[in-house]
């Protein structure tokens, strides 16, 4: 089977988030089942030739919306899954993906060509595609493209278009006058304005949603979340219309490049068996987040590598981790950047308590690994959250994730306490920082039991999500839409 995905962020590419990886995944894992995968993504700024990245010039020349796209051939590291990257300084070539903070202005614009232009390509290439997969709403606009203005070009005539939602917060609300003059599409005089339409403007999200064959969410939970008011960011009525053709498929790891015993950007390596290499790991990132100040080693340490939003619950750490930090019974370490507040935060705090608290503002690879793998315990105390991948990540590493119950991190991780057998990390219920308060003394009582907190560990790193299973599912669903007409 050909698979068409289209996303803005792909792993080792372009990354701002979990988007990325699984963008990256996806495709890896289908090609193990014996599929071809074909990614298009824009050649943002920040890629260039590199050792991990080739770079060929396709010598196809596009003309979209007035631009001209030329088509670069990369692949996914380590693999020969294509990916075309498309060249277009004017649209593309800026710092970053979407322009913080609001986004940039012509994003309606520069998504749109990143949808047409993976057609486009395929149509230069001769290659006709069993499925198109859109992520979030960015690619949300190939669903329309795929049923209005290709549904009769003979590529795309069997083709079935899938959205999954990795995030229903982001919608792509755009100028609908613009997006009448952008597109080909006639919504404001035609019949299809409650199509793209949603309470009078633009929706990407909800035309995707609209014109797909079939929406994924990224985990079962989620799946039902949205069909409720408090996750359905407004279109949980829209959910519940296509309830139908709504799945919700657990995201997955590709366990090759998150592996304790191999992990590249890691210095010390262990396993389950040995897990030296994880104490060993932990001295070395002390050492070097508390380089000039004085440190308690045997605390329990905690991590977090987050995009900060509020719907990472951070509101909920605030008046809650500083007890702590005073008392000296944690120590955290905290890599992240986004809403200016929280990068305050985290300043402060780290200025107040300076021994038990180390910030790092900004994007760090092989800091998020240090901190997944070698920390005792992860904090996630989102407000909602579709999937996360970062508290699988951290589970294979032996690092407990504390976690709030809702969407994938239900779906991921049972509290230990409630499960002695077989959980794998702890959970509490109620978004408060008492709730979250509880959760972390439990954790410390946890670490100070050394064979509890042996168990807890093994029991993490048993739990997996291989990348191979949320594959097989989604071409489980592929199969079911292409018996359909
Ligand atoms: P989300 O996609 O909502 O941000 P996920 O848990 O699904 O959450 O995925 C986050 C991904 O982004 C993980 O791969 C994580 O390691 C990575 N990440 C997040 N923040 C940073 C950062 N500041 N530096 C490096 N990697 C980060
Ligand atoms: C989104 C979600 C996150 C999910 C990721 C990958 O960014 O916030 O929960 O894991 O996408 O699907």
């Amino acid at each position: 089977m050909t698979i068409l995905l289209a996303s803005a962020e792909l792993e080792h590419f372009a990354k701002v988030g979990g988007l990325a990886d699984i963008s990256a995944a996806l495709p890896i894992g289908w090609e193990k089942l014996g599929h071809d995968p074909i990614i298009v993504l824009p050649k943002y700024a920040c890629i260039s030739e590199s050792d991990s990245i080739t770079l060929i010039d396709m010598h196809i020349e596009l003309s979209i919306c007035s631009h001209t796209v030329h088509v670069y051939k990369s692949h996914i590291q380590h693999t020969m899954i294509p990916v075309y990257l498309l060249d277009c300084d004017e649209l593309y070539k800026r710092p970053g993906i979407y322009g913080n903070p609001d986004g940039y202005v012509d994003n309606d614009l520069r998504f749109y060509v990143l949808c047409k232009a993976a057609f486009e390509i395929m149509i230069k290439l001769h290659i006709s595609p069993d499925v198109i997969s859109a992520h979030d709403y960015h690619t949300a606009l190939l669903l329309p493209l795929l049923k209005l203005d290709y549904a009769h070009h003979p590529l795309f005539a069997r083709t079935k278009g899938i959205l999954t939602i990795h995030n229903a917060q982001y919608q792509g609300w755009y100028d609908k006058y613009r997006m009448q003059d952008i597109s080909n599409w006639d919504f404001l005089n035609d019949s299809h304005e409650s199509w793209f339409l949603f309470n009078n403007s633009f929706n990407a999200l909800y035309a995707g949603i609209n014109f797909s064959d079939a929406i994924v969410a990224v985990s079962p939970g989620y799946a039902k979340e949205v069909l409720t008011e408090q996750f359905g960011e407004g279109l949980e009525h829209v959910f519940q219309q296509y309830q139908y053709k709504l799945h919700g498929i657990l995201n997955g790891v590709n366990y090759e490049s998150w592996n304790p015993e191999k992990d590249e950007y890691l210095n010390k390596h262990f396993s389950a068996d040995h897990l030296e290499g994880k104490y060993e790991g932990k001295q070395i990132l002390i050492e070097r987040s508390f380089s000039k100040n004085r440190h308690n080693d045997s605390l329990p340490l905690f991590g977090i590598v987050s995009r900060f939003t509020s719907q990472k619950g951070l509101d909920i750490l605030d008046g809650c981790i500083e007890q702590f930090l005073h008392e000296e019974t944690v120590s955290l370490i905290v890599l992240g950047s986004g809403d200016e507040i929280y990068q305050e935060y985290f300043t402060q705090l780290q200025k107040r308590f300076p021994t038990a608290c180390s910030y790092t503002q900004g994007y760090d690879e092989s800091l998020a690994h240090a901190i997944l793998a070698y920390t005792d315990f992860f904090l996630m105390p989102s407000a909602f959250e579709p999937c996360g991948l970062t508290q699988i990540y951290a589970m294979n590493y032996g690092t407990i994730p504390i976690v709030r119950k809702v969407g994938g991190l239900k779906d991921t991780v049972l509290d230990f306490d409630s499960n002695p057998m077989n959980g794998n990390g702890l959970v509490f219920t109620d978004f408060s920082s008492e709730e979250l308060a509880k959760c972390i003394r439990r954790a410390i009582s946890c670490h100070a039991d050394k064979q509890m907190m042996n168990i807890l560990i093994q029991n993490a790193m048993q739990s997996h999500f291989p990348i191979s299973a949320t594959a097989e599912q989604f071409v489980k669903l592929f199969d079911s839409l292409r018996d359909t007409h």
